[in-house]
């Protein structure tokens, strides 16, 4: 078979199929051929997470079964939570990659584990959160998927905010090949067991450039006195060619439809905010000196802000949300498998004498 050489980091390469999500021509994001931010302005987050997974939206008693199967698994088994105190840890993305892997889970069959490896997210994150702080853990709460992991994630009850919350989880929730469901796709390719795969999508979500941007956005952002200095910013770190965190995309050339639907949800929430003006003047100069979008992480990290989440969660957040967008596409891979293994072009020595 002859060989083919693709761009680095596969740039504009299709590497196979895939039925879950798609970009349509005119830049929106499709979810089974829905558009997510039609999905986040009016369906609740664990019914897109049932949609993206079953390629159909709930009737009734499957919404109520599938809320069931999410809320049997929210406890936390007593030598886990041994294990989440010895861990000096306070990275709590790291925490969360070695519990998932780690964990004893009760469900025989693939299809249920990987239901319940979702399930125990939020209470995983919440538990080692606290744990690593000291503080004692919570018990997870009856209430809706956005509900229970806005309580999770901050120990406060407030319906609004869990409103707020379900449309960023939906947002959140899937975008084909990016790199942690390639990463997931490639491991499952290998018939690695659900849990390896999914910890491999994990780890790969942890990086800087991917998941884990989110977390770094508020560092440099929260300094800023006002607008003009936030443009220094940015010309400085065009001037000396450094990334900044929040922008760019691999599919998004121009226009993130999820950072700018987030934009628009800020200013419903408060409009005159300090982060607000300044997030907007940081976007504006990046456009006129770099031509480059904000992204989804962009406008979320100021809206986790805004709705009281620590910045420590941001990425584990988005990891709730995407497990449902990884549960569908390891289930893909395994319909019609072909192990994943590229090949590479040798530009080492050759001929070497011991
Ligand atoms: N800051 C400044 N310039 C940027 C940025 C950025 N964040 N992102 C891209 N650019 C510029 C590049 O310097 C390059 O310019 P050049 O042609 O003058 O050299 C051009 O835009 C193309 O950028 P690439 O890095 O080649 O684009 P690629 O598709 O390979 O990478 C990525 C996409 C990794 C997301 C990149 O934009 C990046 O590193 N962004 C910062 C990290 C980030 O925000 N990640 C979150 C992604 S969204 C998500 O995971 C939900």
């Amino acid at each position: 078979m002859s060989e083919i050489e693709v761009p680095k980091g596969l740039n504009g390469v299709v590497v196979d199929e895939t039925a879950v999500a798609t970009t349509d021509d005119s830049g929106n994001l499709l979810y089974r051929g829905y558009r997510a931010v039609e999905l986040a302005e009016r369906v609740d987050a664990a019914d897109v997470a049932y949609l993206i997974v079953n390629d159909r939206l709930p009737s009734d008693s499957e919404r109520k079964e599938f809320a069931h199967k999410l809320k049997e698994h929210s406890g936390m088994d007593g030598k886990v939570s041994e294990v989440m105190k010895l861990l000096k840890e306070k990275d709590v993305m790291r925490n969360l990659r070695s519990i998932v892997s780690l964990y004893p889970y009760e469900s025989k069959d693939d299809s249920d584990l990987l239901l319940e490896i979702a399930a125990r997210f939020p209470r995983i994150i919440s538990d080692t959160f606290r744990i690593s702080r000291g503080q004692e853990p919570l018990e997870d709460v009856d209430a809706s998927f956005s509900e229970r992991l806005y309580y999770l994630f901050t120990g406060k009850k407030d319906a609004e905010k869990a409103r707020y919350l379900n449309k960023l989880l939906i947002l959140y929730m899937e975008h084909e090949f990016n790199a942690s469901t390639f990463a997931l796709r490639v491991t499952a390719s290998t018939l690695a067991d659900p849990v390896s795969s999914i910890v491999s999508a994990l780890a790969t979500l942890k990086g800087p450039l991917h998941g884990g941007a989110n977390a770094e956005i508020l560092d440099f952002f929260l300094g800023f006195k006002d607008e003009e200095e936030a443009r220094n910013y940015v010309d400085e770190k065009v001037a000396s060619k450094e990334k900044i965190m929040g922008f760019g995309h691999r599919v998004y050339k121009t226009r993130d439809p999820r950072a700018q639907f987030v934009k628009e949800e800020i200013r419903k929430m408060d409009k005159e905010a300090h982060i607000f003006k300044i997030a907007e003047a940081i976007e504006n100069r990046m456009w006129e000196k770099k031509k480059v979008p904000a992204n989804l992480d962009f406008y979320a990290a100021i809206y986790m802000h805004m709705l009281g989440i620590d910045q420590n969660l941001y990425t584990p957040l988005f990891a709730s949300s995407r497990v449902y967008g990884w549960i569908a596409h390891y289930n893909e891979q395994l319909e019609g498998n072909k192990i994943i293994r590229p090949s590479s072009r040798y530009v080492g020595k050759t001929g070497r004498e011991l």
